[in-house]
């Protein structure tokens, strides 16, 4: 069985689906690694690194596909809707593709690919249980993402994050603030303590305040009456409106307090909820920063604009949408590492062995058979109740909830 890794297309993308350390545990599960020439470059691995771990370099992307049963891939087409449109006429029926391919946002691009009867999985549906934890690729990126904001706010600020004694005087502490305190934040929270910064974070689910306390920053406490504000899978409820604008009047008066903000809150498959107003922005001291992590759903603050620095009243916006592609080498590490794991989750003795009935890899089909497999998906473009052919085994539920 052949498994491709083909070099990335999205315009600025620099990470690679597979770094050279991950060909040997494919190769001992019984896979042949292709790589396109020159798919590792950017990320600073040379088809040479690739070739003495085991890997075979294929000329060209058309290669790549038209030998391998999988290709793997940081973005898929729905994660890569103009230039990964070339895919589509290179993708054979049956092929196998893993990536990214956002497909809550881009559910079309799953379609397109489920009518060229690919099987599509797509890595941010793994679920976020235990077993699944060297697959989610998501919180990988977020991780990084985290770390790199803070070096991102810390750049730009006109100030330093430590607190430093000096015979020319005392130099106080930059404060942070973290909103939204998940993988990203609690992240952006560790990398601004290291630095020394004075740090407070924010979640909406009062449940992290004690991992919030352990990275040494304090936890914002405000008064929403929100009750149980977790939902099943762990993640934040959408708020009424009114507790909306009671968040955003109480979180004004500690944005204005300090002089970064890390802003990271996100509910999966939902717009980014508004958490910083242009007021709240006006009210913060001239020269202060704001990192939206969540600029490519919308942002947290309302004057984020995706991959733009805007500067308001003296006050930087960032709204980075692909910090991971920043750190291409140990992103493009982490990458592997889930793929490499989900894919040996599909072998078994040389072969791919797909057990349908697996939550991780119910969850994570999105295309097979000619149909878009994931009834959350399904509901989102209207295609109705999937409809299964005879030859495939039954998938009892596809849909994830909120995960
Ligand atoms: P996560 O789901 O682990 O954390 C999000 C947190 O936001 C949760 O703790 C949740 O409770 C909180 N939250 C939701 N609504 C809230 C509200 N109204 N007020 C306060 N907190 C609220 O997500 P993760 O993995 O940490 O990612 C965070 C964001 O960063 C996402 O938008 C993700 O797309 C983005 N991201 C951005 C990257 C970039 O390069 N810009 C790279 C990776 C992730």
């Amino acid at each position: 069985m052949k498994v491709a890794v083909v070099r990335e297309t999205f315009p600025g993308e620099r990470r690679v689906s597979l770094v050279p350390a991950a060909i040997v545990p494919l190769t001992k599960a019984g896979w042949q690694v292709l790589v396109e020439t020159g798919a590792g470059e950017a990320a600073n691995f040379s088809d040479e690194d690739f070739q003495s771990a085991g890997a075979e370099i294929v000329g060209n992307r058309h290669a790549a596909f038209e030998q391998a049963d999988v290709v793997l891939q940081v973005r898929c087409l729905g994660a890569n809707l103009e230039a990964g449109r070339e895919d589509l006429d290179l993708v054979r029926p049956g092929q196998v593709l893993i990536g990214m391919c956002d497909p809550l946002g881009s559910p079309e691009a799953v379609r397109e690919l489920a009518d060229k009867q690919a099987t599509l999985f797509a890595m941010e549906m793994i679920p976020r249980i235990t077993r699944a934890q060297s697959m989610d690729i998501l919180s990988s990126m977020a991780t990084i993402a985290g770390y790199k904001a803070v070096l991102q706010s810390a750049d730009r600020l006109p100030k330093l994050f430590p607190m430093l004694m000096t015979a020319a005087g005392t130099l106080v502490a930059a404060k942070v603030l973290v909103i939204g305190a998940g993988v990203a934040g609690l992240q952006a929270i560790a990398s601004s303590r290291r630095l020394g910064a004075v740090v407070q974070a924010y979640d909406v689910r009062a449940v992290v305040k004690e991992q919030i306390e352990s990275l040494g920053a304090k936890f914002v406490e405000l008064d929403l009456d929100t009750g149980d504000s977790e939902d099943k899978g762990g993640y934040a409820k959408q708020l009424s409106d009114e507790q909306v604008k009671r968040q955003q009047e109480q979180l004004a008066d500690i944005v204005a307090e300090c002089d970064v903000c890390i802003a990271t809150a996100a509910i999966p498959g939902r717009p980014s909820p508004l958490l910083v107003t242009a007021d709240a922005v006006r009210r913060m001291r001239s020269g202060s920063v704001i990192v939206d992590l969540a600029a490519e759903r919308g942002g947290n603050c309302e004057l984020t604009q995706a991959d733009q620095i805007v500067v308001e009243h003296g006050v930087t916006i960032l709204g980075p949408t692909n910090l991971p592609s920043e750190v291409p080498q140990h992103a493009s590490q982490m990458v592997a590492k889930n793929l490499v794991t989900f894919l040996l989750h599909l072998t078994n003795e040389g072969k791919l062995d797909i057990d349908f009935k697996d939550e991780i890899i119910r969850d994570t089909l999105a295309a097979k058979d000619g149909q878009v497999q994931n009834q959350r998906l399904r509901d989102i473009l209207e295609l109705g109740p999937l409809t299964l052919p005879a030859t495939t085994p039954p998938i009892d539920h596809l849909a994830s909830g909120d995960s």
